[in-house]
């Protein structure tokens, strides 16, 4: 099936563009893509830092779009792992949105087949992110942060992943440049980075590596 053209999708009355469990069935029949939430000045930053990543975390999957990016842009030796709660979040989205496992699981999966043998092997975890943490071992040399929006939220997300990061690897934040001029974002995940990056009292052995629009990549140095 292939997706409707803008066009004919505008004609949809709001309510029915935005009714989770019709969204969902649309998204996952692939009539209609997933909602992008990111800008293409935020997805250079975030492809930038997964170029030759083999271990990606993207807390906050919602529709698919970012994992749809991942998912073209890392090569076979990667995997990437997709966190996820789903339904309603009152500190992730506006009011009223939401999606679904089974929808997103079929965007990612047939991006996945569009790739062949050159796709990631994709990972899901429909758990809290903080919970995915206390269980992970190894090291994951990109973390996606776009989950809990709330500054608690990406603070623990922070807190909790960053020592997987290897030398060299990064963590991205999204909306996180509401106080740049230009940038946009949202209170809780601008604040974090403020803290610990732009402060003077800095993260140690962290630094920013590329920022545009409502996206910050970090890297650990040391
Ligand atoms: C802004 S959306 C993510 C957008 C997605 N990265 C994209 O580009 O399409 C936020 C998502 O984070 C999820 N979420 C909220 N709290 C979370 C948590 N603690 N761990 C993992 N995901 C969480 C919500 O269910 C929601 O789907």
């Amino acid at each position: 099936m292939s997706v409707l053209p803008a066009s004919l999708r505008r004609l949809t009355p709001d309510r029915l563009r935005d009714d989770v469990r019709l969204r969902a069935l649309a998204v996952g029949l692939g009539v209609i893509p997933p909602r992008t939430m990111h800008s293409a000045e935020d997805a250079r930053v975030l492809l930038d830092a997964a170029r030759g990543a083999r271990r990606v975390v993207e807390i906050g999957v919602y529709e698919g779009s970012s994992a749809l990016a991942l998912c073209h842009a890392l090569g076979a030796d990667a995997e990437l792992h997709l966190v996820d709660p789903f339904g309603r979040h009152p500190d992730a989205l506006p009011s009223g949105w939401g999606a679904t496992e089974w929808a997103t699981r079929r965007v990612v999966e047939r991006a996945a087949r569009m790739r062949g043998a050159h796709a990631p092997s994709v990972h899901w975890h429909v758990i809290l992110s903080s919970e995915l943490a206390s269980r992970w071992s190894g090291e994951a040399d990109l973390v996606f942060v776009d989950g809990d929006h709330s500054e608690a939220g990406c603070e623990l997300d922070w807190s909790c992943w960053a020592q997987f990061v290897p030398l060299g690897g990064r963590v991205v934040f999204h909306d996180a440049r509401a106080d740049r001029a230009g940038g946009r974002g949202l209170p809780g995940p601008t604040a974090v980075v403020a803290r610990h990056f732009r402060s003077d009292d800095p993260a140690l052995g962290w630094e920013i590596v590329a920022e545009a629009d409502r996206t910050v990549a970090v890297r650990r140095v040391a």
